[in-house]
């Protein structure tokens, strides 16, 4: 077994809080002790002996205790909700399941840590999502697809490894309200189309029992062809009788073993993996017969949107990759039952810097549904460049469908409110991995905890996520706080303005997807992607185009329609423009790609700036890391800036107005 070695992140207790607050850290009493409050009270235990050096106990009598997890009747807190009273001399979590007691403990140490002087009164939290995940994109031989952070700590030469590090990453994705995880590649290769058969099961169920404590569901990617590739049988069709039978044995079996097991997630009929077309069959065929199987265990059947033909020959102007999650979903709306979700990236084509938010939503009103967002930055510098993407993702969240409803945002959408749905939530491609800080870049580590507490609680800002995460990690130093956060809210959109501008996505190499290659596109074999040529570029989504922009709701369909209506960030998504167009600030396009590169790469030279100034107050290590990957992002952003200019330059012929060198 290799050795365990990690950090604690923003559980690492290192704050010096006020000392006041020491009054709290006396014995606990818990009114229902299990596995969940027992987490609870082993957290607080490591977090006063840290915080306070102070050793506490879970005590019977709830007398000397200062901090009382209380399980209560109180409708209105629901499954996950609690109730945090803080008194002069005494907490009190109240909540209707041991689970909230844990978000409330957690809820708890981190005012403790982050609150100079902490408000008396209530607070109620309420998670407002059913689901906040996480997808692992681990494959069993240990290595990770788009993995930015070392190996898999979930899979090691195709065995299940269990080890501290499981507990520490339960109690780290707790500890922000994540309260699911796939731990499997939703693109299953071979071998881990076996974590269904008796090979795995043992270990799954270690796996699942060290969730459970954490509030954590389990889920796992499964292969659609499985019954031919370890069944033997001749087809996966999903109505045929053998292949139904082959399911249902199979997953009666692993019910049977790990009672409780939550469900599965399937990528079907994309990008090479197998699904229902080849059978003629519908998604809903497919996703039904296998949510019908596993509905009596009260499983969930979790069915990915990123459906699209990767070969289709687009040169007619009107087929388009966008379209393609729209078009194959919008006809089955109201035919999926009712423990299959819907999972749906939030853009159309693929976590790219800058998308629209993906038609469906708002599009289909009778079917369960998730977004799907990615915070391994795999278009978004892979780690090595610093974006902070909860600015990205409350936009998604907060854009209105116009749907009809006055429920009509992401948020809602997704949460089940807008068209009374059961299920539903947010799921992210997570970050991590077995490097030693868990995310490969330190300041990565803030998508992972933001990504929990905005899919909690949509109402925080993501200014204030930010805060919370560094003084959580690097301590309560003002200067600190003022220079990191300098670095993280303005990242994404540094990182734009270097890479592809308004929206057009992609010009990175194929493949590995890193670095500037501006006619890179894995499927380009019909000419390039976003349609360059030497009067301007861009692809015309309208209905005098592809018609992508019809898909939205007439008001949206209208914004995306007008060339000056449209939001000028994703102009190159919507419209062909000319390189001497005039943009809302008065510059032409061409102008305007030069200037957002140049201002890109100096915006980074202040990032670096910034983080050598805090250079004594950070552990040294952790500065050295940091700086180091500062340093690479500079000179990356710099070639970015080169190739990207000066392919537009040659393309389009027109100087910059500035006279700056463009190679
Ligand atoms: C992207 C990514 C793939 C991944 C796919 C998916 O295309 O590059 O690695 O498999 O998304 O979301 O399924």
């Amino acid at each position: 077994m290799r050795l365990v070695h990690h950090e604690q992140a923003w559980l690492n207790y290192n704050t010096v809080c006020n000392p006041n607050y020491k009054k709290y850290a006396t014995d606990v009493f818990c009114n229902q002790i299990d596995e969940i409050t027992r987490s609870a009270i082993s957290e607080l235990r490591a977090a006063f002996q840290n915080l306070f050096d102070k050793q506490i106990v879970a005590t019977e009598s709830s007398g000397q205790a200062a901090i009382k997890l209380l399980i209560v009747r109180n409708d209105q807190l629901g499954i996950e909700g609690f109730q945090l009273d803080i008194k002069e001399d005494e907490v009190v979590i109240e909540s209707q399941y041991s689970i909230g007691l844990l978000y409330g403990t957690f809820h708890l140490l981190r005012l403790l840590q982050t609150e100079k002087n902490i408000e008396l009164g209530s607070i109620v939290e309420i998670p407002s999502q059913p689901l906040r995940m996480v997808n692992h994109w681990d494959n069993l031989d240990g290595s990770i697809e788009r993995g930015y952070s070392g190996q898999s700590f979930f899979f090691e030469n195709n065995e299940i490894i269990i080890n501290e590090r499981t507990v520490d990453y339960a109690r780290l994705t707790a500890s922000v309200g994540i309260n699911g995880v796939v731990i499997n590649n939703v693109n299953v290769r071979k071998e881990a189309t076996q974590l269904i058969t008796d090979r795995y099961l043992d270990r799954l169920k270690e796996m699942k029992n060290i969730f459970s404590a954490y509030g954590i569901k389990l889920f796992i990617s499964l292969n659609f062809a499985a019954p031919m590739e370890i069944g033997m049988l001749e087809t996966a069709d999903p109505l045929d009788s053998s292949v139904i039978n082959w399911w249902r044995t199979q997953l009666d079996y692993v019910h049977g073993y790990i009672p409780g097991f939550d469900g599965f997630l399937i990528k079907a009929d994309s990008e090479g993996r197998p699904g229902p077309f080849t059978y003629n069959r519908t998604h809903a065929d497919g996703a039904n017969m296998l949510a019908d199987i596993i509905k009596p265990y009260g499983g969930i059947i979790i069915w990915r949107c990123f459906v699209y033909n990767c070969q289709q020959d687009w040169r007619d102007t009107v087929t388009d990759r966008a379209r393609a999650g729209y078009d194959n979903f919008v006809p089955l709306d109201g035919t999926l039952h009712s423990n299959v979700i819907l999972q749906i990236k939030n853009g159309p084509m693929d976590f790219q810097v800058r998308e629209p938010v993906s038609p469906l939503f708002g599009g289909l009103k009778a079917t369960n549904q998730m977004l799907e967002v990615q915070i391994a930055q795999e278009y978004t510098g892979q780690q090595r460049h610093v974006a902070y993407l909860l600015p990205m993702f409350k936009e998604i969240l907060d854009f209105r469908t116009h749907c009809d409803s006055a429920f009509d945002t992401v948020n809602d959408i997704v949460s089940g409110k807008t068209f009374d749905q059961p299920l539903g939530g947010i799921a992210a491609v997570i970050n991590t991995g077995n490097d030693e800080n868990w995310t490969g870049h330190d300041l990565a580590a803030v998508n992972w905890y933001g990504f929990g507490r905005l899919s909690s609680n949509p109402n925080l800002l993501a200014e204030q996520i930010a805060i919370e995460w560094i003084k959580l990690t690097y301590g309560n130093d003002e200067f600190v706080i003022q220079q990191i956060l300098s670095i993280l809210m303005p990242s994404w959109e540094t990182y734009e303005k270097y890479t592809s501008p308004l929206g057009i996505g992609w010009m990175v190499n194929p493949g590995h997807h890193y670095g500037p290659n501006v006619e890179g596109y894995e499927y380009s074999r019909w000419g390039t992607y976003h349609r360059a040529d030497q009067r301007g570029l861009g692809v015309d989504r309208t209905s005098k185009g592809t018609g992508y922009s019809t898909q939205y709701q007439s008001l949206n369909a209208l914004m995306y329609e007008s060339i000056d209506k449209c939001p000028e960030p994703l102009l190159l998504f919507f419209h062909y423009v000319e390189y001497t167009h005039h943009l809302k600030s008065g510059k032409s396009l061409i102008q305007h790609i030069y200037d957002t590169h140049f201002e890109g790469v100096e915006e980074v030279a202040s990032m670096l700036k910034r983080w050598r100034s805090i250079e004594d107050k950070i552990e040294r290590k952790i500065y050295d890391r940091v700086l180091e990957r500062l340093q690479h992002q500079y000179s990356h952003s710099t070639e970015w800036r080169d190739i990207i200019c000066s392919y537009f330059y040659r393309k389009s012929g027109i100087q910059d107005v500035h006279n700056r060198q463009i190679y």
